[in-house]
Parts: structure tokens; sequence; C-alpha cells
């Protein structure tokens, strides 16, 4: 089954697929240099927690193509710079900050080497990352599609984290490529994921490419969805789990996993290492991305609230361990602690 690519690398510049314009247009971006990058991070033309961390390395080889320094200290000491402000874009999902500190470990490693070998050691290195995350998402999808073995699976899920988000196949919608590809019958209900609507203009489009049949909610319907269809578990991605389990993902991902604990089906969390924090004891410690009042205020263009309200608009929410059934991961089917 053919899925569709978030990005592409160039080797010049990196074609990226506009998300902030889907459903209605699929326009591809050519993004060839850092600043760009660190812009379309920042606005969410990418976005989803491996996909960023992909977009960024990307980025960082741009940025560094460009520093005029012929020796290793100027050199490194701008590559970090441009890091910083890469990394700055979205605080929450780890693995932007881990794939741009792949890049920085193999530049501070390089002392001894030629800046054009720095040059290509760290465009193979984005590559790869880039190559590993589309193997890790098809290990994801087979780990989940193990955990149902019933004909007809129905699945509920949050945000996108499908192909868009990720370098492959995506993490929680990983498994249900992997079950229609076993034969099985899937059916995805997907709430709509206020403010930005990720999963009414980004999920619904994608599985209904893919031909996965889906049913798009608003937010709060989620609860009638759980008393009134036989949903058989709620699964969704992740962009930063702490040592503890407990887990940043998108804002409502809490409201859910409280509703799966209120009708007993089982709430999966599915992730690649890379969104493994392991310097981070538990989920009060996870820096949470607030964004401009405008996504909550308007809906495109038009605003319907009064001007002047205060509004709160935090784009993730931490899910505590408790209430988390799995961690449906590259190497298996995990719970917490992990170390
Ligand atoms: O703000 P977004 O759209 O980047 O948020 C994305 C999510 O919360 C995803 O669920 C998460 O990154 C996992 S993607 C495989």
């Amino acid at each position: 089954m053919e899925y569709v690519k978030s990005l592409q690398w160039r080797r010049t510049y990196v074609e990226l697929l506009d998300q902030t314009l889907l459903p209605e247009k699929e326009v591809y971006l050519k993004i060839d240099d850092a600043a760009s990058m660190a812009g379309a991070i920042k606005r969410l033309a990418v976005r989803g927690a491996p996909a960023i961390g992909i977009a960024a390395a990307y980025g960082l080889v741009l940025g560094a193509k460009n520093i005029p320094a012929k020796n290793f200290n100027t050199f490194n000491r701008e590559l970090k710079k441009i890091a910083r402000q890469l990394i700055a874009t979205r605080p929450t999902a780890v693995n932007l900050n881990w794939a741009i500190q792949q890049l920085l470990n193999i530049a501070n490693g390089s002392k001894n080497k030629s800046i054009e070998q720095i040059l290509s050691a760290l465009e193979a290195r984005a590559g790869q990352i880039h190559q590993e995350d589309k193997i890790l998402c098809k290990k994801i999808g087979n780990f989940g599609a193990n955990l149902f073995n019933t004909n007809n699976v129905n699945l509920l899920t949050h945000c996108n984290a499908g192909a868009l988000a990720t370098g492959g196949q995506g993490t929680a919608l990983s498994m249900i490529y992997e079950l229609s590809r076993r034969g099985k019958t899937v059916h995805v209900f997907t709430d709509e994921t206020r403010p930005l609507l990720q999963g009414a203009r980004l999920t619904a489009w994608e599985l209904q490419k893919a031909g996965i049949p889906i049913t798009l909610i608003c937010d709060n319907m989620a609860a009638v969805v759980l008393q009134k269809k036989k949903i058989d578990a709620i699964i969704v991605g992740a962009d930063r789990i702490a040592t503890n389990g407990d887990t940043a993902n998108k804002i409502g991902t809490f409201n859910l996993a409280l509703l799966a604990k209120t009708f007993n089906i089982p709430f999966y969390v599915a992730a690649p290492y890379s969104t493994f924090d392991l310097t981070t004891k538990s989920g009060d410690l996870i820096p949470i991305e607030e964004r401009n009042s405008d996504e909550i205020a308007q809906i495109g263009n038009r605003r319907f609230a009064p001007e002047g309200i205060d509004i709160y608009n935090p784009a993730f929410d931490i899910t505590p361990n408790k209430l988390i059934t799995a961690f449906i991961t590259d190497r298996g089917i995990l719970k917490p602690p992990f170390s």
C-alpha cells in the first residue's frame, strides 16, 4: 500500500508537503535553507514528532552548507547557532532535539576532518535518520497489528500519527496499514483535534487516500462513540515519553485516556525509540508548547471569539503512565519504567 510522503531530500533542498494547506491543496514547498526550515516547522507546514526531527536534521545540513567558515572552530560554532534556532521552533517533541544532537555529535567528533568531509557526514546521518524512521514505523505497525486477532477491528485515534507525521508509514496509523495488509477490516474513528484540526484535515485525508474506512467526529463526541460503538482500542502517537511512561501528545489525548479507563478500553501509545526521553523522569518536567491565541479564536480567517478575551492554548498535554495500557514501539510492546 502506498502512503503519502511528508518530505523528501533532494540534495540541495527538501521537498516538503505543506500540511497547512491540506486537504484542499497538495502543495510541495522547496526548502533550501535552515531559516526557511525553522519557519516551516514553526508554522506546522511539517509536523508530527518524527517528521520534524527529520526535517530539522535536513534543515541543519542545509544551514551547514551555507556556513562560509573554512576552519573547524568557526564552522562548529555557527553550526551550533543554527541548531539552537531549529531546536527552539517546537519545544515538546523530543525527536527534534534528538535528531539535531545526532548531527552535532558528528560535527563535534570531526575536529581533524575537512569541512567538506564534515558536510558529507552530516548529510549522510540526516539521510540515515530518515531511512531508519521508515523501518521503525514498519516495526511499530507489525507489533501493533499483532495485538488484534479478530477480523474486524474498530479503532479511535487522535491528531495525526500517520505517514504525514513521520518519514515512513506512521506510528499509531502504521498498525492500521498493517492490519489492512493482513486482510482485516479496519474502521477508524478520528476526532477532529481542535484547534488545528489535524484529525479532520490530515488523518481523514491520509486514511481516505489509502482506502481505509474512516468516520470523523468532533472532539466532544468521543465519550458517546466509546459508549455506543464497539471500539477495540484507542491508539495515539507521542511527542515525548518520560522515563516513568508519562506521555506528551496532542492536546486532548489525556481526555481520551480518561475515557478509555471509564469504558475499560485499551489505550495504546505508539512511538519509536527516538521519542523516549530518558533524561526526563516524569511528565511534569516535559516543556509544553503554548501557541498563538488566534488558533483558538478563529477557524481559518474567521474570528468568532470576542476581541480581548483571555485564551489558553497549550498544544500538548501529559497523559499519566497509569492510564496507558502499553507502548507499541519498534522494539516490541513495552511497559514503564524505561531505562
Ligand atoms: O502539533 P503537531 O501536529 O505536531 O502534533 C502532533 C502530535 O501530537 C502527534 O500525535 C505526535 O507528534 C506523534 S506523530 C507520529
